[in-house]
Protein backbone atom coordinates (compact mmCIF):
# COMPACT_ATOMS: atom_id res chain seq x y z
CA UNK A 1 0.00 0.00 0.00
CA UNK A 2 1.57 3.42 -1.26
CA UNK A 3 1.65 5.88 1.46
CA UNK A 4 -0.56 7.93 -0.68
CA UNK A 5 -3.33 5.41 -0.10
CA UNK A 6 -3.09 5.77 3.99
CA UNK A 7 -5.14 8.47 5.74
CA UNK A 8 -3.60 9.78 8.53
CA UNK A 9 -6.21 12.62 9.24
CA UNK A 10 -9.35 11.10 8.54
CA UNK A 11 -11.32 14.67 8.94
CA UNK A 12 -8.86 16.66 7.13
CA UNK A 13 -8.33 13.84 4.55
CA UNK A 14 -4.46 14.28 4.84
CA UNK A 15 -2.51 11.22 3.61
CA UNK A 16 0.54 10.06 5.17
CA UNK A 17 2.15 10.86 1.57
CA UNK A 18 1.11 14.46 2.65
CA UNK A 19 2.40 14.20 6.00
CA UNK A 20 6.27 12.81 4.27
CA UNK A 21 6.31 15.57 2.02
CA UNK A 22 5.90 18.65 4.63
CA UNK A 23 8.52 16.45 6.73
CA UNK A 24 10.98 16.22 3.68
CA UNK A 25 10.56 20.33 3.36
CA UNK A 26 11.72 20.74 6.63
CA UNK A 27 8.92 21.13 9.12
CA UNK A 28 9.94 19.17 12.38
CA UNK A 29 6.90 20.28 14.64
CA UNK A 30 3.04 19.55 14.61
CA UNK A 31 2.33 23.49 14.28
CA UNK A 32 4.47 23.56 10.87
CA UNK A 33 2.84 20.84 9.65
CA UNK A 34 -0.58 21.77 10.57
CA UNK A 35 -0.34 25.18 9.30
CA UNK A 36 0.61 23.20 6.05
CA UNK A 37 -2.06 20.92 5.30
CA UNK A 38 -4.49 21.56 7.58
CA UNK A 39 -4.06 18.45 9.48
CA UNK A 40 -5.48 18.55 13.15
CA UNK A 41 -7.94 21.33 12.19
CA UNK A 42 -10.75 19.24 11.55
CA UNK A 43 -13.48 18.19 14.15
CA UNK A 44 -11.65 16.33 16.71
CA UNK A 45 -9.05 18.62 16.34
CA UNK A 46 -5.85 16.53 15.99
CA UNK A 47 -7.02 13.55 18.63
CA UNK A 48 -6.68 11.31 16.20
CA UNK A 49 -3.94 12.49 14.22
CA UNK A 50 -1.52 14.43 15.80
CA UNK A 51 0.13 10.79 17.75
CA UNK A 52 0.71 9.45 14.32
CA UNK A 53 2.07 12.57 12.60
CA UNK A 54 4.17 13.21 15.76
CA UNK A 55 5.58 9.47 15.33
CA UNK A 56 5.91 10.19 11.48
CA UNK A 57 8.29 13.48 12.77
CA UNK A 58 10.28 11.57 15.66
CA UNK A 59 10.90 9.05 13.10
CA UNK A 60 12.10 10.67 10.31
CA UNK A 61 14.06 13.37 12.29
CA UNK A 62 15.73 11.26 14.64
CA UNK A 63 14.28 12.48 17.98
CA UNK A 64 12.28 11.10 20.55
CA UNK A 65 8.49 11.55 20.24
CA UNK A 66 8.19 13.23 23.95
CA UNK A 67 10.84 15.66 22.78
CA UNK A 68 7.60 16.98 19.51
CA UNK A 69 5.63 19.96 21.01
CA UNK A 70 1.94 19.50 21.29
CA UNK A 71 0.00 21.68 18.93
CA UNK A 72 -2.07 24.58 20.71
CA UNK A 73 -5.81 23.85 20.33
CA UNK A 74 -7.99 26.35 19.64
CA UNK A 75 -11.77 25.44 19.56
CA UNK A 76 -13.59 26.38 16.42
CA UNK A 77 -16.56 27.94 18.44
CA UNK A 78 -16.56 30.55 21.07
CA UNK A 79 -19.00 30.01 24.20
CA UNK A 80 -21.74 32.48 24.76
CA UNK A 81 -24.27 32.75 27.32
CA UNK A 82 -27.91 31.48 27.12
CA UNK A 83 -29.49 35.21 27.83
CA UNK A 84 -27.44 36.60 24.78
CA UNK A 85 -29.81 33.82 22.67
CA UNK A 86 -32.80 34.33 24.18
CA UNK A 87 -32.84 37.78 25.61
CA UNK A 88 -31.57 39.87 22.91
CA UNK A 89 -28.49 40.88 25.13
CA UNK A 90 -25.15 41.61 23.51
CA UNK A 91 -22.93 38.79 23.71
CA UNK A 92 -19.88 40.13 26.06
S1 LIG B 1 -8.16 13.27 12.36
FE1 LIG B 1 -7.04 15.05 12.05
S2 LIG B 1 -8.30 16.62 12.82
FE2 LIG B 1 -9.42 14.83 13.15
Amino acid sequence: MSDKDIIICRCEDITLGEIRKEIAQGKQTLEEIKRACRCGMGPCQGRTCSPLIANEIARNVGIPIADIPLPKVRPSTAPIKMASLIGGKEHD
